[in-house]
């Protein structure tokens, strides 16, 4: 079969690379994936699946195997994000101060391989695949998965499995990155409001100093992580932004501070919160000050099964042999709202390597990122081949 395979990618390979081309050139924000929902839902409906809308720019297809059997869903995200473009590429965005500095440009090119492969191949596939076009990744904390969910992607028929890839610079092209348990965080966001009283910045005394009480909560919290959470566990408490003060000679009245709480277990995402809301206000209350504290639930951790992860490395094996696949040891910080299926089905995330051999690693989310084209059809046998096996009757 892996001959037979890697033919019928290389058939579809020069459509996959223009439809990335297409996207890259044409990037939309979240919520905003018009065109790239225009450029899925015909491709979808020529190869003869059930095709919807999901929403405004969500599309899902259904494709029915010969046989029955269990459902299969694949996930592809689709937006694109608000930072200009420089990677030089002949293909670079025409939008303006807009880029897929994420990949989801070659994710949803990807997936559209696969849908063509798949629906060629149907004949040997006992249920249903599942194609899920999903918007607004990048919008944290409500995400575009929920948008999904929501519009009934994972029911009738009921979805078994879900599988998604992320594109990986970290990981050289040709190469997969798979784990069990946890692969991605959870993202929440923080907001604290330290309060106090202003006055002449010569008299301190006649006043309460926001500024000096905020340093001391940033500081405080900081032993949240170091203190508070198992030392074998993880955690990230950053605040990002502080912004305070009127005059440099008034004593601060108020103090906004923002920040991102990053968590792998449910365990820890709710202690963080707890020991962040009590450390806050009494540390501010110690100087006389007060606090406010809200904090708000974003993506969940992203925490692939024991099953998912499975059907991956096997498929990835196959496809690509043993060597190309990469048990990661340790999770990513980041976030992925891909998460919030994986709470109500089993399922995994797997990283594409996207960086040629040699070739220097941007990080996602750069001006000057940009994924190598070998990558595309690596993420399609993948997928394919996990098809393949899952649906094998
Ligand atoms: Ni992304």
């Amino acid at each position: 079969m892996a001959g037979v395979l890697k033919s019928m990618v290389d058939e579809i390979l020069p459509r996959v690379k223009e439809w990335r081309w297409d996207i890259h050139q044409h990037p939309e924000l979240s919520k905003q994936e018009h065109r790239t929902a225009g450029i899925v839902e015909p491709e979808l409906a020529a190869l003869g699946l059930e095709v919807k809308r999901i929403g405004e720019t969500g599309v899902l297809g259904v494709l029915r195997g010969a046989r029955e059997g269990k459902t299969l869903a694949l996930r592809a995200d689709m937006d694109a994000l608000s930072l200009p473009e420089r990677t030089g590429c002949p293909y670079s965005s025409k939008v303006e101060g807009v880029m897929h500095a994420c990949g989801h440009d070659a994710h949803t090119a990807i997936l559209l391989g696969v849908a063509h492969v798949l629906s060629r191949l149907k004949d040997d596939l006992a249920g249903k695949v599942k194609f899920l076009f999903q918007p607004a990744e990048e919008t944290t904390p409500e995400g575009g998965a929920p948008l999904m969910i929501q519009g009934g992607v994972l029911e009738h028929p009921r979805v078994d499995m879900i599988l998604a890839l992320h594109v990986w610079p970290d990981l050289p092209v040709g190469t997969i990155g798979v784990r069990s348990g946890p692969m991605m965080a959870a993202s929440d966001r923080v907001f604290l409001k330290v309060l106090g009283s202003s006055c002449h910045g010569s008299a301190p005394h006649q006043g309460v100093d926001a500024i000096v009480a905020a340093s001391q909560v940033v500081v405080a919290l900081q032993t949240i992580v170091s203190r508070n959470v198992s030392p074998l566990e993880s955690a990230v408490l950053t605040f990002g932004t502080v912004k305070g003060g009127h005059r440099y000679n008034v004593i601060a009245d108020e103090v906004v501070l923002e920040g991102t709480c990053r968590t792998l277990k449910p365990e820890i995402r709710k202690l963080v919160p707890e020991r962040l809301a009590s450390l806050a206000s009494q540390v501010a209350a110690g100087f006389g000050a007060t606090c406010e504290v809200e904090y708000v639930y974003g993506y969940p951790p992203c925490v692939n099964t024991p099953e998912g992860a499975a059907l991956l490395k096997q498929a990835g094996t196959e496809a690509l042999g043993e060597r190309n696949v990469v048990e990661m040891e340790y999770p990513w910080m980041g976030a992925e709202d891909f998460a919030f299926y994986l709470e109500r089905v089993p399922g995994a995330l797997f990283l594409l390597g996207s960086t040629p051999e040699g070739g220097q690693t941007i990080p996602l989310h750069n001006s000057a990122f940009l994924v190598d084209e070998a990558a595309l059809p690596v993420g399609i046998e993948v997928f394919v081949q996990a098809a393949l096996n899952y649906l094998k009757g």
